[in-house]
């Protein structure tokens, strides 16, 4: 049996070259191939090509496995891992020439829903940033050859947290309730564009905590390990695993203050 540090080399080596391909195609210049949920959620013709490039590397090399992707969607297989695939995170910020964006490649054990697998491996990559964040469960998570350690514990008021937004119109708003509630009582909030280069900030200390809900699968599984392997504590609600209703990665002692303040503020 292929052990989680070969999953993770397989996943780090076509995420470098998925991520070089994202790089070269947003050079040559972007352009949308169809809105998605709504106006402002779009797919580029580069996250198709990306997302079936890993596709076809995948099925070469792990020919028995199933594949779970933003854009192509699932495919079953017999050995019980899945690859859960965001060719392109951070869509928005790729079409504007923000470098946040990522290519986001996690492998995990049972279903491919966040509230029940298992994350064995994942791997995040950030071309235009020149940064590869990587682990494999039990080993640690690593930038480049850094391995990464979340920030020691602050007061909420000394908390730099991150969130990120839902493409819903009616969602946005009750994400702006939570938003002002605790903006009062943090030292400030980012939003950077890529759910999964906010959970590697919170495993390498660029952010302090992050929350979102609605998040996909894809979005998460890379990240949610990295932060993990890096000591963060990330959970949904109330003890459940991170999933769709609600994602928390957070330094230990800053996770129950952003529990409470997340699920107040939020109708649900
Ligand atoms: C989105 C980004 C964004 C987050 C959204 C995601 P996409 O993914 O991760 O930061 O706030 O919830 O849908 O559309 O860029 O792959």
């Amino acid at each position: 049996m292929t052990g989680v540090l070969e999953l993770r080399d397989i996943a780090e080596s076509i995420a470098r070259e998925a991520g070089e391909l994202a790089f070269t195609r947003r050079v040559e210049g972007v352009s949308i191939a169809a809105s998605k949920s709504s106006l402002e959620d779009v797919v580029t013709e580069a996250d198709r090509e990306v997302e079936t490039l890993i596709r076809s590397r995948l099925a070469d090399v792990r020919p028995a496995d199933a594949f779970l992707g933003e854009e192509s969607g699932a495919e079953g297989g017999s050995s019980g891992l899945t690859w859960v695939v965001d060719p392109i995170d951070g869509t928005v910020n790729y079409l504007y020439g923000i470098p946040d964006y990522c290519v986001s490649i996690a492998v995990v054990e049972g279903e491919p829903d966040p509230s029940t697998w298992s994350a064995l491996a994942g791997v995040v990559f950030a071309p235009a940033k020149s940064e590869l964040f990587r682990t494999a469960v039990g080993h640690g998570a690593f930038r480049g050859d850094e391995r990464l350690v979340v920030n020691p514990d602050v007061r909420p008021e000394l908390a730099l947290i991150g969130t990120g937004f839902g493409y819903a119109a009616e969602k946005r708003v009750r994400q702006a309730a939570v938003v002002e509630s605790l903006i009062a009582e943090v030292r400030d909030i980012r939003r950077i564009g890529a759910a999964a280069l906010d959970l590697c900030a919170v495993a390498c200390g660029r952010l302090d905590g992050y929350y979102e809900s609605g998040l996909n699968a894809w979005d998460q599984a890379a990240g949610a390990l990295i932060a993990r392997e890096a000591g963060a504590r990330v959970e949904g609600r109330a003890g459940a695993p991170s999933n769709r209703r609600l994602t928390i990665a957070a330094t230990p002692g800053l996770f129950d203050f952003l529990h409470e303040r997340v699920s107040e503020a939020s109708h649900g």
